[in-house]
């Protein structure tokens, strides 16, 4: 762990702060399905010189001198990024997931064009066409649905009429809130019939995909995969968009940039090469997958003292709750009360919710950053008990407070990777 003497210095405010959020994270239990803990290799990397550096372009296409390094380094991040996904081409330059998505829409379509994903409250991400994007003023995008919220299955036939209907540009797979892996054989298909460039965001499930322990959409003749690349996938912020075809990769270039971005933020761009040459390590393999195994023992747990779990259980790294019919309140209460003992989660909308987004039907939650911390099926039981026993004792201030102290305890037992373990208080 760095020392971090010179901003403990230069900036005693933000110094404390960030010594705030490291005992945060070192006590607490994280399972917001997006959050992960990174390496202290991808950390230092990340705090490195490599922020100096305009880069605008792409190796041995730039706009300015003095890139013999970071050609190198975004060289080997787009070597990686093909090994890991089987791609032919990819493009490591954007900032974040949303942008990966939006360079992708602009690439591809004109103003007006119909591009279809899931509907949010069944799990799609705002970027794929909720009414409070500006996106959805610019392109005019159509849904599908889960057809039995029991067990998540996609209504593709409804799916296939849509397409039929409305001609899509795009058909997107990819979710935010869907604990199950899709059809992409039957997408595909789908796709094919009416013409459609077939794309999955993959930002969620990157990381089982990359281990192994989900399918790979390009094995189904996906066109484009986009991603983030700190959730499952466990680097740092950013995005990432790889194609199948060496055409399409060149259209999206052009259009991360110069079309929609500025210079590539270089640090970044350099900690996802050391995310990805982790990622293609054997034991990442057995990270993926015991990120599975452990969501799908916590819904088990879950399951077994009558929870009402959004499509019956999970596949991937994730569970929708609803609270409301499982334990008579709404998210936005659960959410606090599980902060209250030190776990950390988030409220969420559940299929066609009647309640509003900001006090919703559901929670979500999740394992990636439990099992970077090396928690496994005996922690996911021990995990499941201390949120039951918040829920049964919640009017119980002095119980709540000495679960909190139960969590901490646990806790110790599971380092944070680049947080040495520090003294309480
Ligand atoms: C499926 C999906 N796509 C895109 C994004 C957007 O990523 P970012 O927050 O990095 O912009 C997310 C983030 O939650 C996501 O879940």
């Amino acid at each position: 762990m760095p020392s971090y003497d010179s901003l403990k210095l230069a900036d005693p405010d933000i110094y404390a702060a960030l010594t705030g959020e490291m005992q945060r994270q070192a006590d607490g239990v994280e399972l917001i399905p997006s959050e992960n803990y990174v390496s202290p290799a991808v950390l230092e990397i990340m705090g490195s010189v490599f922020n100096n550096k305009y880069a605008e372009g792409y190796p041995g296409k730039r706009y300015y001198g003095g890139q013999e390094f970071t050609d190198a380094v975004e060289s080997l991040a787009i070597e990686r990024a093909k090994r890991l996904f089987n791609a032919t081409h990819a493009n490591v330059q954007p900032h974040a997931g949303a942008p990966a998505n939006i360079a992708t829409y602009f690439a591809l379509c004109e103003p007006g064009d119909t591009i279809m994903g899931m509907d949010l409250s069944h799990g799609g991400h705002l970027t794929h066409g909720h009414p409070v994007t500006y996106l959805a003023k610019i392109f005019n995008f159509v849904r599908y649905k889960m057809k039995d919220i029991t067990t998540g299955e996609i209504d593709y036939d409804e799916m296939r009429a849509v397409a039929k209907r409305e001609k899509p540009k795009i058909l997107m797979a990819g979710y935010s809130a869907y604990p199950r892996e899709l059809d992409y054989a039957k997408m595909r298909a789908i796709a094919d019939e009416v013409g459609a460039i077939a794309i999955m965001d993959m930002a969620h499930v990157a990381g089982l995909i990359a281990g192994g322990a989900h399918k790979n959409p390009f094995d189904f003749g996906f066109d484009i995969c986009l991603t983030t690349t700190h959730k499952t996938l466990r680097g740092p912020r950013g995005g990432m968009i790889l194609t199948r075809e060496a055409e399409l990769g060149k259209k999206i270039d052009k259009m991360v940039f110069p079309g929609f971005q500025g210079g590539p933020i270089m640090q970044m761009v350099a900690a996802k090469a050391v995310a990805f040459g982790e990622a293609l390590k054997p034991e990442f393999k057995d990270y993926a997958h015991q990120i599975v195994k452990n969501a799908r023992h916590m819904a088990v747990e879950f399951l077994k003292n009558g929870a009402l779990l959004i499509t019956g259980g999970t596949d991937n790294h994730m569970l929708l709750i609803d609270t409301v019919t499982s334990w008579g309140i709404g998210g936005k209460e659960a959410e606090v009360l599980f902060d209250r003992i030190g776990i950390t989660l988030n409220k969420n909308m559940i299929a066609d919710d009647p309640r509003s987004p900001m006090d919703p039907s559901g929670i979500r939650l999740g394992t990636p950053a439990i099992t970077t911390r090396g928690m496994k099926e005996p922690e996911m039981e021990q995990l499941v008990s201390f949120m039951l026993r918040a829920i049964e004792q919640r009017s119980d201030d002095a119980a709540i407070k000495a679960l909190h102290e139960e969590v901490k305890t646990f806790c110790q037992q599971y380092p944070v990777p680049g947080i040495e373990r520090m003294e309480n208080g």
